[in-house]
């Protein structure tokens, strides 16, 4: 993480900026975010797809972050975007990501949310089932409009993730069952209101090893060849996100990797690529800083508790995640001792940040910064205990900026009323 240096002085820097400033300025729990690491990854990510000779277009995954800097900025390096949900449509388009380049996935859209993907004429949907072919199909048709669609197709393979998060398996709900989709297919392009143009697929999220990967996209490969001998067209193949990021430092898999597996099946095809990564872009990219309350002394290990908790990054309770936890001031960069376990207020046991962890003595006030919390952080926290939203810094070009407030107190109340 290049992006993230301890100096002797200022203590831990993101991109230059000490971390410290802005924890004293804006207060704690604060999401802070590396504009450039960002960019970077997006620019490496498209370089490895190119240098392949692929014919990619990189739809960000909002759901990862779906802050206004973070969709401008990818809107900016020329990507589309990945959304699941009318908000996130909403939010994209806020942002300066073209209709065009917006891919819609998901099981459960709404009349809505059809509605809406359909009056933006949104780039393409993709349809998880027959049940919601047939709904757009009939929605579109009554509207007079023709929805471009592809068919997600759960290929049933098991990325061997975390069981929370794999999508590909043939009992997940994600998907239409592979040996339906032909016939699906087919029907799909003699309804109204819908013009088949493509397949996608997503086997899971934080995948480290491509085998996966080779094994769904060679089953969604023979599938495309499958569909042109009954004189079907296939135009796009969109191949899912899901490479994973080294919350421990552990071995991944490389965009150049992955681009090879995405030309070992779809090479020789003539189709366009696309690609849904959400994690690997922005996931390394931001940090969460929290002030240690106090430290419980116990008979066992103590607790450092923080004033950040499950509300705001569930992923280690929802998960079992691991994330690492450094110190922000330089005084505190010593030798580690410990263990402790790092927890935060909220009373539920599963509000444990890290357990057996080897720390610097940490002191009431002390800031540490919780990395790799750029996705699946912000957008996961909840009010929980009463506990107002954090705030969003993003620290480009050497500077900072607060790019969402911390949520007023008020908030918490504003829209409640006692019953009439
Ligand atoms: N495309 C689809 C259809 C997806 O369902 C997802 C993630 C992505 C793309 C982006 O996947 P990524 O590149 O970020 O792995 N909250 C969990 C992760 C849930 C992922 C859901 N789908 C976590 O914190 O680990």
């Amino acid at each position: 993480r290049p992006w993230l240096k301890h100096d002797a002085q200022a203590g831990l820097l993101l991109d230059g900026v000490p971390l410290a400033a802005i924890a004293d300025v804006v207060g704690t729990p604060t999401w802070v975010y590396s504009a450039a690491t960002m960019r970077c990854r997006y620019r490496a990510l498209a370089t490895a797809m190119a240098e392949a000779g692929l014919d990619m277009q990189v739809h960000y995954a909002v759901k990862a972050n779906d802050s206004r800097a973070v969709l401008a900025q990818f809107a900016a390096e020329g990507a589309g975007a990945d959304v699941v949900s009318g908000g996130e449509l909403l939010k994209a388009r806020r942002a300066g990501i073209p209709a065009s380049a917006i891919v819609y996935s998901g099981v459960g859209k709404s009349e809505q949310e059809m509605r809406l993907a359909l009056s933006e004429d949104i780039g393409q949907i993709n349809v998880e089932s027959t049940e919601e072919l047939e709904m757009l199909s009939a929605l579109a048709g009554a509207l007079g409009h023709t929805a471009r669609v592809a068919l997600r197709v759960n290929p049933d393979v098991d990325a061997g993730t975390n069981d929370k998060i794999a999508t590909g398996r043939a009992t997940d709900k994600f998907g239409i069952p592979y040996a339906d989709a032909v016939a699906l297919y087919a029907r799909a392009a003699s309804l109204p209101g819908v013009e088949p143009v493509g397949l996608a697929t997503h086997i899971g999220s934080q995948i480290l090893d491509l085998a996966p990967y080779r094994d769904a996209f060679a089953r969604i490969a023979a599938l495309v060849e499958a569909l042109r001998e009954h004189g079907l067209r296939v135009g796009t193949v969109d191949c899912g996100g899901g490479l994973g990021i080294g919350y421990r430092n552990e071995p991944t898999s490389s965009p150049a990797g992955l681009a090879a597996a995405m030309k070992g099946a779809f090479g020789g095809l003539d189709v366009r690529l696309i690609m849904e990564p959400g994690r690997w872009l922005v996931g390394p990219a931001g940090v969460l800083l929290a002030s240690v309350v106090l430290v419980k002394q116990t008979r066992h290990e103590p607790f450092v508790v923080l004033d950040a908790a499950m509300n705001d990054l569930v992923r280690p309770a929802m998960y079992d995640a691991w994330h690492g936890i450094v110190p922000l001031s330089p005084v505190d960069a010593v030798t580690p001792v410990g263990p402790v376990t790092v927890v935060g207020p909220v009373c539920e046991s599963g509000d444990t940040f890290a357990r057996s962890r080897r720390l610097p003595p940490l002191a009431p006030n002390a800031h540490v910064a919780i990395l790799d919390a750029g996705a699946y952080g912000v957008v996961m926290s909840s009010t929980y205990n009463a506990r107002p939203l954090a705030a969003e810094a993003w620290v480009d070009d050497a500077r900072w900026s607060v790019i969402r407030d911390r949520q007023p107190m008020e908030a918490l109340w504003e829209r409640e009323r006692l019953p009439a």
